[in-house]
């Protein structure tokens, strides 16, 4: 009798033994889990959409697509391309957290007076979103990078309506072309070419 007591004692604490080195080996899982969702959540925008390059090529092929655009790109006849993809690279790595300053004019004095619609402004998020789609940039960093511009369509729609492939006013001022020093050190800081 007292050695069936003895076995089942022993039975008891090897159990809960297993027990407990399963919940603890579970709890350090769950505990690694988090850091790893931690440090994923630590990447700045910038660096989980793919760096310098990464946003370099997203620019490329979206300034493509909007000078290609018969819904906005009368809005760009008298502008630089270059001086357009520069700035825009600029501000895509600033906004985003990456290691850039934006030097270009501010919004509202860069499309003052070229009266974009409503329905102009939403063509070209329309092309930001078909080059993020093409980079399958996923869902989640896609959002967070129409989030971060969104928010300037009050500073740049100076016309309220769906209208597309509205005239720019023939009196409107395009702002000057690069100098050779930002020519020379590229967006990014003189590190790439752009
Ligand atoms: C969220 C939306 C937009 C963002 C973030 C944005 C951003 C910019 C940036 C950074 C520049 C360069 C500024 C500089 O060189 O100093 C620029 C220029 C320009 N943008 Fe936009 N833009 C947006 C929407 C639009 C729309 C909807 C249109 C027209 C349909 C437009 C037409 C232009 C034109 C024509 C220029 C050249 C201006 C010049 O030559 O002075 N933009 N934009």
């Amino acid at each position: 009798m007292k050695s069936i007591l003895k076995a089942g004692v022993a039975i008891s604490l090897i159990a809960f033994f297993a027990a407990a080195t399963l919940m603890s080996a579970a709890r350090a899982g769950a505990a690694q889990d988090k850091m790893m969702g931690a440090a994923a959540q630590d990447k700045s925008l910038y660096e989980r959409l793919g760096g310098e390059a990464a946003i370099s090529a997203v620019i490329d092929d979206f300034a493509a697509r909007v000078l290609a655009d018969a819904r906005i790109n009368q809005k760009f006849a008298k502008s630089n391309p270059e001086r357009l993809v520069f700035h825009l690279k600029e501000q895509v790595c600033a906004v985003t957290g990456g290691p850039c300053k934006y030097t270009g004019n501010s919004m509202t004095k860069t499309h003052h007076n070229m009266k974009v619609t409503e329905g102009e402004f939403n063509a070209l998020v329309e092309d930001l979103v078909a080059t993020l789609d093409k980079f399958n940039v996923p869902a989640k960093e896609k959002g967070e990078v129409l989030a971060a511009l969104g928010p300037l369509k009050s500073q740049i729609v100076e016309v309220k309506g769906d209208a597309t492939g509205t005239p720019l006013p023939a009196d409107f001022k395009p702002a000057p072309p690069l100098t050779d020093k930002q020519k020379k050190e590229g967006p990014f800081g003189g590190k790439s070419k752009m």
